[in-house]
């Protein structure tokens, strides 16, 4: 048996023996805009220097990354699957000698694994019009004694980031053979009955794909990008049934099986792949914390996903606690910063629990009474005989996503636990059209479910120019600090040299709730900074602005230079409170205030 430790060790011994230097995995969230969100291999991060950047330690490398794949959420708590994983990676910049890699890899798995040649099969690359059948990388396995070589198409030997930009190229991939009969005449690598598992991948990056949709062209700089899956590998050199038979996902497995007054090992299984993830998320350098938005949307359904799982094995939150701290014991020693970000990786995430567990009472009431009333009415229908299909409609699962932070996606695993569907595009319809009641430019992005804006944040923002109005009636020199807003609160900072007086605080409220009362419409104009200005628009941050700007104008409160989205008519926010004000800093007040 191989341990990970023991695996990470030999693959940094080995390679460093043969000339690579060893460099410091990156962050699991991509330096740069690069379309995706999270760090997918071992060479994301090294684009720059696939691209041609000199690497200052040279042109051999060799790392651990940590890694994210959004596209596996839905497969976890398989004997195969992980959102997160570690890459054994290394990397020949500007050298692509496929002959001399291919020996490298048959060393390392031969020799350090122990794994027989004879239960080894590879693939190699078939050809097409944009490259060559790769008979260089089939002949150097069959020179090492390789019996299966097979020569496959594009969809199994040619490899690039999701979404198919940047460098890519032709790979070999390494599968060991298990001890199972061939499922058909062509059973081939390609073939998922279980027979061949892919443990490690050489990509001969020679090509460069420019812009989505275009075709390869040779890359200047030609290297080698070398990935193997650390969970992946040692499941199959160490002949585990699933990748939660691994070290550390195994005591986390038996943390959750102590503690719980229920067996289901699929539960489970999320729970200590998913909190793995946010330990990585949070522990980042880059610090995401749990949001509408990106990544930040990502984690909030990996916690939320968790906390309704923990629920159904009657788990004690401190679990949650004792797993983060299980993990970031476990792999401190290859990523410090864990160590150093341990307390606010269990702070964020109680935090988010705790957003989650309040909303979830009502969510789940709401969602069994839609449930409920459905069936009701399917009962109904049929005795008429009418058909009626147990589907939740988009405007439910709005609902269950706007009001109590119900990630689509979990709407969605709860129906179809009932056997219900949800109308996903009447979902996204009508978050379009929420969006467009606040006229927002940007129409909502569903980047693989991603939802931007919540119509709650967007009352929030019409509230806080209410708000400063309201201030200001106060006194006129008050101007806006800043703004924080989430779909729960807003947060306002704004100048005031003393604590304000209780009366204060109720005058500045009932003046926002009579304009909601009166539900004035909110009216957008664009104009040149400079008109702005002359019509007596209130700015923050000035100089930031472009040429054209947005007015927001509520009819004779409020008329603010900003960006928007706002509600179209006051009406819509409902309750205005103040729940909190503070210091912020030296003659800097804070208010929070919530929407009821
Ligand atoms: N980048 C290659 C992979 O992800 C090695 O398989």
């Amino acid at each position: 048996m191989v341990s990970d430790k023991e695996l990470k060790q030999k693959w940094f011994d080995f390679f460093q023996k043969k000339g690579f230097k060893k460099i410091q995995g990156y962050s699991i969230i991509p330096e740069n805009d690069t379309g995706v969100l999270f760090t997918t291999a071992g060479m994301h991060p090294l684009v720059p220097f696939l691209l041609g950047k000199k690497h200052p330690q040279g042109n051999k490398i060799v790392d651990i990354q940590r890694c994210f794949r959004t596209s596996d959420i839905d497969e976890v708590g398989d004997n195969s699957h992980l959102t997160c994983f570690e890459m054994l990676g290394c990397w020949t910049l500007g050298e692509c000698d496929k002959q001399k890699m291919i020996n490298l890899s048959f060393e390392f798995f031969t020799k350090e694994l122990g794994i027989d040649k004879s239960k080894v099969a590879v693939s190699v690359f078939a050809g097409d019009d944009n490259a060559p059948r790769d008979e260089v990388s089939a002949n150097a396995w069959k020179k090492c004694g390789i019996k299966e070589v097979w020569f496959l198409p594009k969809e199994n030997n040619w490899w690039s980031i999701s979404g198919g930009e940047g460098p890519c190229g032709p790979d070999t991939e390494m599968f060991l053979i298990k001890d199972k009969p061939k499922c058909s005449k062509i059973c081939s690598p390609a073939c998922d009955c279980g027979r061949y598992v892919e443990f490690w991948n050489d990509v001969f990056m020679e090509f460069i794909v420019n812009s989505p949709g275009e075709k390869p062209i040779k890359l200047n700089q030609p290297n080698i990008d070398t990935g193997m899956g650390l969970e992946r590998t040692l499941m199959v050199i160490n002949g585990y049934n699933s990748v939660y038979e691994i070290g550390c996902l195994k005591k986390a497995l038996n943390l959750i099986k102590t503690n719980s007054q229920t067996v289901n090992e699929r539960a489970s299984r999320i729970i200590v792949d998913h909190i793995r993830a946010t330990t990585f998320i949070l522990g980042d350098e880059k610090g995401v914390t749990p949001s509408n938005v990106g990544q930040g949307y990502i984690l909030r359904r990996l916690i939320r996903r968790s906390v309704n799982y923990a629920r159904d094995l009657h788990l004690d939150e401190d679990v949650f606690a004792k797993l983060v701290d299980l993990y970031v014991d476990e792999y401190k020693e290859y990523y410090p910063v864990l160590n150093e970000k341990r307390q606010f990786i269990k702070e964020e995430l109680f935090k988010e629990i705790q957003k989650f567990t309040k909303a979830i009472e009502g969510g789940h009431k709401e969602f069994e009474k839609v449930i409920a009333g459905i069936i009701r009415h399917k009962e109904f229908a049929e005795k008429n005989g009418e058909k009626v299909e147990l589907s939740l409609s988009g405007k439910a699962a709005f609902r269950l996503y706007d009001t109590f932070g119900f990630p689509f996606e979990l709407t969605k695993e709860m129906a179809k636990q009932k056997g219900f569907t949800v109308d996903e595009e009447g979902f996204k319809e009508e978050f379009k059209h929420h969006q467009e009641i606040s006229r927002t430019a940007t129409v909502g992005t569903f980047k693989g479910g991603l939802a931007d804006d919540s119509y709650q944040t967007i009352k929030y923002h019409t509230a806080c120019h209410l708000l400063l109005a309201g201030l200001r009636k106060l006194n006129p020199d008050i101007n806006q600090k800043g703004s924080n807003l989430t779909p729960e609160r807003l947060r306002f900072d704004f100048n005031f040299p003393q604590k304000m007086q209780p009366d204060q605080i109720a005058f500045v409220e009932n003046f926002v709730n009579d304009v909601i009362k009166k539900d004035i419409p909110v009216v957008m104009k664009e104009m040149s900074l400079e008109e702005a200005k002359n019509s007596g628009a209130v700015g923050v941050f000035e100089n930031k602005y472009g040429e054209k700007v947005k007015v927001y104008t509520i009819g004779d409160v409020s008329k603010e230079i900003c960006g928007g989205p706002h509600v179209q008519k006051t009406g819509e926010l409902g309750h205005f409170k103040i729940i909190k004000e503070e210091s912020s800093s030296a003659g800097v007040r804070r208010i929070k205030a919530i929407l009821e």
